[in-house]
């Protein structure tokens, strides 16, 4: 099997493997961000720019470093190729690039926004992004558009990482929204503002990394922070009913899929689940879910209240 080696850490992976996919392997600080990649869909990666690594050595073969930083998320890697992640400090300013590139177009709303606290671009900023800006000119606006009764795209936010096109085309058999126009000009476009009907139509809120697409039965009730996320099941006949009960008290206010610990659900859920069963009784609570990635939410200490019980949940 193909060796590579990221950040001085050292794996063997299958033949095809992408570097990202050898980093994941790895675990740890040597695994890049990536805003477009997903690794439930068939098709991802490749637009974001956020997840570039340095090859130091190509491979064993041919030892010489590629000339330009690469996309980890869509290059695979050859036997002895060595990749530079946070050890490279190319790569390191390359990131700060991308998320200054990013935020020219995205409004500076996390205060009033419902993806903040568990917002991939915000993480990235924090942990990547420059203080200030150099972008003088106005931001795109969009106004907001109801994609049918339970979903909102508030294209302003949009980052266009083509998640969600790409989850409606493998979840869906007649996707109804796309990317229109180029450039500057692109965007998220659902022709007449056509809903998204279909019964898994709801992943999109839970793949799209940003607040561009939100979930209308549970904008602004409450910061996510204050809420406890508690693994919750129930029989489901169209998708495995195993979800994520995002709970006040004894109140159920938003239901999600599982996400791992990169930030992408493990297993698509129904619209059913997800938007129509808030009944706390119609789910068996399991417990509180560990949130594996370094977030607000874990600021909360949810985790530290009795699992078996969801009376004593109450704040
Ligand atoms: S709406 Fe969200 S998931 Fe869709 S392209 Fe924009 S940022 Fe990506
Ligand atoms: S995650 Fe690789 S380009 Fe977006």
């Amino acid at each position: 099997m193909p060796k590579v080696t990221i950040d001085g850490h050292s794996i063997e992976v299958a033949e095809g493997t992408t570097i990202l996919n050898a980093a994941r392997q790895i675990g740890g600080d040597c695994v890049p961000p990536a805003m477009c990649y997903y690794s439930k869909l068939d098709v991802s990666g490749g637009k974001c720019r956020t997840c570039l690594v340095e090859v130091t050595k190509g491979s064993e073969k041919d030892p010489r470093p590629m000339p330009k930083l690469v996309a980890s998320c869509s290059t695979p890697i050859m036997d002895g190729m060595e990749v530079g992640n946070k050890t490279s400090a190319k790569v390191l300013d390359a990131r700060k690039g991308v998320v200054e590139f990013l935020l020219i177009n995205h409004p500076l709303d996390c205060p009033v926004c419902d993806q903040a606290g568990e917002c991939d671009l915000q993480n990235l900023a924090y942990e990547h992004g420059a203080s200030g800006t150099r972008y003088e000119e106005d931001r795109r606006t969009f106004d907001k558009i109801d994609i049918g009764a339970n979903i909102q795209l508030h294209m302003t936010r949009c980052i266009l990482c083509y998640r969600c096109v790409n989850t409606a085309d493998q979840l869906t058999e007649k996707r109804v929204h796309g990317v229109l126009n180029r450039g500057d000009a692109s965007e998220i476009g659902t022709y007449i503002e056509s809903s998204i009907d279909n019964e898994f139509s709801g992943n999109v809120i839970d793949v799209c990394p940003v607040g561009a697409l939100t979930d209308r039965t549970a904008r602004f009730k409450s910061r996510v922070w204050f809420l406890n996320p508690m693994n919750a099941h129930r029989n489901c006949d169209k998708c495995s009913g195993e979800t994520v009960a995002w709970m006040f008290g004894d109140e159920i206010y938003r239901i999600t899929g599982r996400k791992d610990q990169y930030g992408e659900v493990k297993e698509f859920i129904c619209n059913t689940c997800r938007f129509d069963t808030k009944d706390l009784a119609k789910w068996t609570i399991e417990g509180p879910r560990h949130i594996e990635r370094d977030s607000v939410i874990g600021q909360g200490h949810y985790e530290l209240t009795p699992s078996d019980s969801t009376k004593e949940l109450k704040k």
